[in-house]
């Protein structure tokens, strides 16, 4: 499905990432670990396109995203969730919502419709919500607005960037239980995380960012059996940095 190679990224003043290779199949989920500042985020806006100093390859069914501009990227299917939501807080959760819905730009009104209903049954909290306006939400319905945003235009792959930071642990269940629903449906994701109970139990590999570089790749079960885990939930609690 995804198949990225040789990806080096930065913001301009040296690479913060460096020949990162990491291949996503069809309906996985997959884990990106790694502490703060190993380069996630910058790896998945390189991959998003949101990050213009890039190069390798980042092939999607054949497709080199690399070389396509942000709004090419969401419309062949690669949708990224920002670490810390990026909400438009003046706009209300429908709004916000209807902004995600680009890729669908053009289509029926009851696509557009049925793409409403989805996100709305996947959480039913914004449904409750959705003339509030974004920027008075608690953080957990911000981030089902930014969860919901990103499921508005059809994703095939979907990127999430430390989605449960900051987030009550009862919060962290339901968005939780929200993203099992989708891997049920076969949806495709990365999931960028630092807690390693929540990553390896809910994702089939996993890739261990260090420094820019992927310094480990395996299955997230038999990370979760290795016995060296303490010191690598030491490796992730600190900066790399
Ligand atoms: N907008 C930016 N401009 C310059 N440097 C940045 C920017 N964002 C992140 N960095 C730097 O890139 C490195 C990796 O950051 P990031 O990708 O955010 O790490 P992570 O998501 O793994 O915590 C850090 O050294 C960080 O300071
Ligand atoms: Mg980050």
């Amino acid at each position: 499905m995804l198949d990225v190679s040789g990806l080096t990224a930065g913001y301009g003043h040296g690479p913060v990432v460096q020949d990162v290779a990491l291949q996503v199949e069809r309906g996985e989920t997959v884990a990106l670990l790694g502490p703060n500042g190993a380069g996630k985020s910058t790896l998945l806006g390189a991959l998003s396109g949101t990050l213009r100093h890039r190069s390798g390859h980042a092939l999607m069914d054949g497709q080199d995203l690399l070389t396509l501009p942000t709004h090419a990227i969401v419309a062949a299917g690669l949708v990224q969730v920002p670490e810390g939501r990026r909400m438009f807080a003046p706009l209300s959760v429908e709004d916000n919502l209807r902004l995600g819905a680009v890729r669908l730009a053009g289509r029926s009104a009851s696509t557009l419709a049925a793409r409403f209903d989805y996100v709305y049954t996947l959480f039913p909290r914004l449904a409750e919500r959705r003339l509030q306006r974004a920027g008075t939400l608690s953080g957990g319905e911000q981030q089902m607005v930014a969860i919901g945003r990103a499921l508005m235009s059809s994703p095939r792959v979907l990127l999430l960037d430390e989605p449960f930071l900051g987030l009550a642990p009862l919060v962290v269940d339901e968005i939780l239980s929200a993203l099992t629903a989708l891997r049920a449906q076969g949806l495709t994701m990365v999931l960028v995380e630092q807690k390693l109970d929540i990553a390896l139990p809910f994702t089939s590999r996993a890739h261990v960012l260090i420094k820019g570089r992927v310094a480990l790749t395996l299955p997230s079960a038999e990370l979760a059996r290795r016995p060296d885990l303490p010191r690598l939930y030491f490796d992730l609690a600190h900066s790399a940095r």
